[in-house]
């Protein structure tokens, strides 16, 4: 399905993401996991074509996407949704706005102009919303939700993409423990009922494991780890975090687990 292989980035003399490779053959639910500058948002950058690699390839479905270019990048950039730490969405404007900004890439320059969405587009948008458990914040500001909720908007905005993958780059970085939960369980949701790729950089490990089928482990640019979460053990995981014997898994955790309470699953059964 997606095929990275040999992959670099180098910034100067800077290597950020050294000669990976990568085989994903199903949808599966991948969490790359490593600690800060490891390269994981180069990683997953260059699969979006933010970001052009030095050498190495990128191919999804059997089709280079390293070599495309123009409006055949951009319709890669469209099916290849990313979601973000900070949300990025447009803070003044409704949440349903927000949600249709994921069709901009199929309309004209005019219609965007005016603000014209065809009414499929709408209902679409507010489907996805419902789905997502924040249909009725539909016509707030998005500025007017909170982090959790604002990266469900997010969410619901790359969906509105159709994609064929969704890349995220820390999207519960900026969250408490339990709108962590629900952004995660979201994202978890999606992936198997709409039977997606769905690959993830977090920087915590308990996360990784309680939500990946895969996880890669990234240090200094390299896979270091590339498994199943079970074979991810403490001397593994001193590795990927280059620490010490005094290492401990408490130090990457974001203590998700210790939110295992009743009221946390109402506002989970709402997702
Ligand atoms: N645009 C850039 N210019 C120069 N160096 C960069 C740039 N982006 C990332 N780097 C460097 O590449 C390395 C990997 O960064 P990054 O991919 O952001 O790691 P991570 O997401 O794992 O924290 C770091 O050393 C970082 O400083
Ligand atoms: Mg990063």
């Amino acid at each position: 399905m997606l095929k990275i292989a040999a992959l670099s980035k180098r910034f100067g003399d800077k290597t950020a993401v050294d000669r990976v490779d990568i085989a994903v053959d199903n949808p599966q639910m991948i969490g790359i996991i490593g600690r800060s500058g490891a390269g994981k948002s180069t990683l997953l950058r260059m699969v979006n074509r933010l970001t052009e690699p030095t050498e190495g390839s990128i191919t999804f479905e059997g089709e280079e996407i390293t070599a495309l270019r123009g409006a055949a990048k951009r319709a890669w950039q469209a099916r290849c949704a990313m979601i973000f730490q900070q949300f990025n969405l447009v803070p003044r404007m409704d949440v349903v706005s927000n949600v249709l900004h994921g069709t901009l890439n199929r309309r004209s320059t005019l219609a965007t102009m005016f603000n014209l969405y065809p009414k499929e587009d709408i209902h679409r948008a507010i489907e996805i919303l419902e789905r997502l458990g924040i249909a009725e914040q539909a016509p707030k500001r998005a500025e007017a939700l909170s982090g959790g909720q604002q990266q469900r908007v997010a969410i619901a905005r790359a969906l509105m993409q159709r994609p064929r993958l969704i890349l995220a780059d820390e999207p519960i970085a900026s969250l408490d423990p339990m709108n962590a939960q629900i952004v995660m369980d979201s994202l978890r949701r999606i992936h198997e009922e709409d039977d997606l790729l769905v690959i993830c950089n977090l920087h915590t490990l308990d996360t990784a494991r309680r939500y990946c089928d895969r996880v890669i482990g990234m240090r200094d640019g390299r896979v270091v780890f590339d498994g199943i979460p079970e074979a991810l053990t403490t001397a593994v995981a001193r590795e990927i975090y280059g620490a010490g014997e005094d290492f401990s898994e408490a130090a990457t955790s974001t203590a998700i687990e210790t939110l295992d309470k009743p009221e946390i699953r109402a506002a989970e059964a709402c997702v």
